[in-house]
């Protein structure tokens, strides 16, 4: 027996069956709905005082019967109906409106986040008899309007639509889209959204954050969303408005990826991904990735596989349609063979499997550790929050010096250069850093550490600041801390005040008082001199105590 979605208690047997035997009307192809179809649905709707509906696919037959209440109603779940990227759901909504109203915000809601058809709403009047006709489909691309088109209201009259050539037309508009973003070595577009009780000022600059790591991860910005909210809502973080907002804002901006700055539960990633059709995730998979690009060492890539995984594994629950989606692009990407449709139990297995692996590899980094300590090489550790100018630095101060064939360092990985100090005659390695991050999952923490592993032999720290950066003394602050997490601290550091063009000299004898260190622009190599001095000094004094200790 077809069943009848929605409000049905207090229905009489009689009026079910009737609204059963609409499962067998056809609509003629080009039109939203048949005039005599839609004259009956006003009549039924009439008697019930409750919205009727239907959903009906492009051949024109009844999908869904479906009745509300006299103000709207609830359409069913259609997760089966998803076509794929660009692609509207195959079906259109036809429905009463019992009180003259125009389509409604739930309307264009539905019509958006279940990407139907259309969305087509007729008035009934007083005696049951038809009204106006109101009709809105998706609009493709957008750009920064409505991502929606709303028509003029027509009468009966206006039902045959020519809908074929309508559906074509916007679907070949819609995977046009969805070809370009997709294609090879085109990056990914990801709107970006913030819900926070922060104040604006600050949830904008977390905002800022949010899209550098975006960039760093290879990944474009299609636009932010941010809401603010003392209490972030259990199911889908936003406010239900604020979630149609989003999929609007996504889709006229042609984003394929939703980027969260918070972290989002297992059900959260789910529910959000089923609303709003595209692939979730959150700033810790951003993150991941990210180390998952930058980690270099054998150990570091294992730290970040594992990560990845143990991240992943309460994610690969239920029906895993977002999964497979989002997995194949950003948060796809892992530093070894992982599989992305690979499942709990192959999961669970990699682990074991990695944690094993890892246990043997520390085991060697140590060693490895104490032969380059054998060999008495000096090296100095770039560290410093992401953004601050450390791969700028690492070029220019080694541009700087004389560089030549060196076999000894070509096992190091690439973020290691050779320095020459000019004074002292000596060679020092100096070796970039992942950058670090405000509020660093602690699932990370180990992850970052990896990536962060040759910091144990470093001699000296140079720790970049941005001294453009508003919030740069919590980004000291932030560095600091984990360096003292690490047990790092006990390393001489220099403090490099970075990006001194950006300010005036008033303000940088300011911040020259308040934070000690030494003045440069890593823009413009003729700033280094004084950095690279210090560098020598601490290199002096690193041998001087090695000389003590050896005499
Ligand atoms: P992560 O790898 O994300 O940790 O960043 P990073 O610390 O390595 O920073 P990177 O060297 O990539 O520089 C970040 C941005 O700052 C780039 O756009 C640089 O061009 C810019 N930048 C670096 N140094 C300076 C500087 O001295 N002055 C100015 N104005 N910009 C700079």
């Amino acid at each position: 027996m077809n069943k009848v979605y929605g409000n049905t208690p207090g229905l009489k047997p009689g009026q079910i069956s009737r609204l059963q035997k609409l499962y067998r009307r056809r609509v003629p192809s080009e039109h939203a709905v048949s005039p005599e179809l839609a004259r009956d649905l006003a009549a039924l709707s009439h008697e019930l005082s409750r919205q009727v509906g239907l959903l009906l696919d492009r051949s024109g037959s009844v999908h869904f019967v479906i009745v509300g209440d006299d103000r709207g109603l609830t359409i069913p779940d259609l997760s089966d109906y998803r076509r794929g990227k660009g692609r509207l759901a195959g079906l259109r909504l036809v429905h009463t409106h019992l009180n003259g109203e125009e389509l409604t915000e739930d309307d264009l809601t539905d019509l958006a986040l279940l990407r139907l058809d259309l969305i087509c709403a007729f008035t009934v009047g007083e005696e049951g008899q038809l009204g106006r006709f109101h009709l809105a489909h998706i609009l493709p691309a957008a750009k920064g309007g409505k991502p929606y088109s709303v028509w003029a209201p027509f009468s009966q009259a206006g039902l045959d639509i020519g809908l074929s050539s309508l559906l074509s037309g916007l679907e070949a508009e819609l995977s046009g889209g969805a070809r370009q973003k997709g294609a090879p070595g085109q990056s990914q577009r990801a709107l970006l959204v913030s819900v926070t009780p922060a104040a604006r000022a600050e949830a904008e600059e977390f905002m800022e954050e949010l899209k550098e790591l975006c960039r760093t991860a290879g990944v474009s910005v299609a636009g932010t969303v941010i809401q603010h909210r003392a209490k972030p809502d259990p199911r889908f973080l936003l406010g239900r408005g604020k979630l149609t907002e989003v999929a609007l804002a996504a889709a006229s901006r042609e984003a394929d990826l939703v980027v969260f700055d918070q972290d989002l539960n297992p059900s959260q990633i789910r529910s959000i991904t089923e609303a709003i059709s595209l692939p979730v995730i959150d700033r810790t998979q951003l993150i991941l990735d990210i180390f998952a690009q930058r980690a270099m060492t054998r150990e570091g890539k294992l730290q970040v596989e594992l990560a990845q995984l143990k991240y992943r594994l309460p994610r690969l629950a239920g029906k895993g349609t977002a999964l497979s989606r989002l997995m194949g692009g950003i948060g796809g990407r892992g530093p070894g063979e992982t599989k992305l449709e690979i499942d709990r139990r192959r999961a669970r297995e990699r682990i074991r499997r990695l944690e094993k692996e890892l246990a043997g590899v520390s085991d060697t980094r140590r060693t490895q550790t104490r032969r380059r300590g054998r060999q008495g090489l000096f090296i100095a550790s770039i560290v410093g929050y992401t953004n601050a100018g450390k791969s700028t630095l690492l070029n220019a101060l080694t541009r700087a010096s004389v560089l030549s064939e060196n076999r000894l360092f070509a096992t190091l990985d690439p973020t290691s250069r050779r320095l020459r100090l000019p004074r002292e005659r000596a060679d020092i390695l100096i070796t970039d850093t992942v950058g670090f991050i405000r509020d660093l999952p602690p699932d990370l923490a180990t992850a970052f550490t990896a990536t962060l592993e040759q910091l144990f032999s470093a001699d000296l720290l140079l720790h970049v600041i941005d001294v453009s950066n508003p919030r740069m003394e919590n980004q000291v602050l932030a560095v600091e801390k984990t360096l003292d997490e690490l047990d790092l601290s006990r390393i001489p550091s220099i403090r490099v005040l970075n990006k001194t063009d950006l300010l005036d000299p008033e303000s940088l004898r300011a911040v020259r008082e308040r934070m000690g260190g030494v003045p440069v622009s890593a823009l413009s190599p003729d700033t280094l001199a004084p950095l690279v001095s210090l560098i020598e000094e601490k290199y002096k004094e690193s041998q001087g105590a090695v000389i003590e200790k050896n005499g």
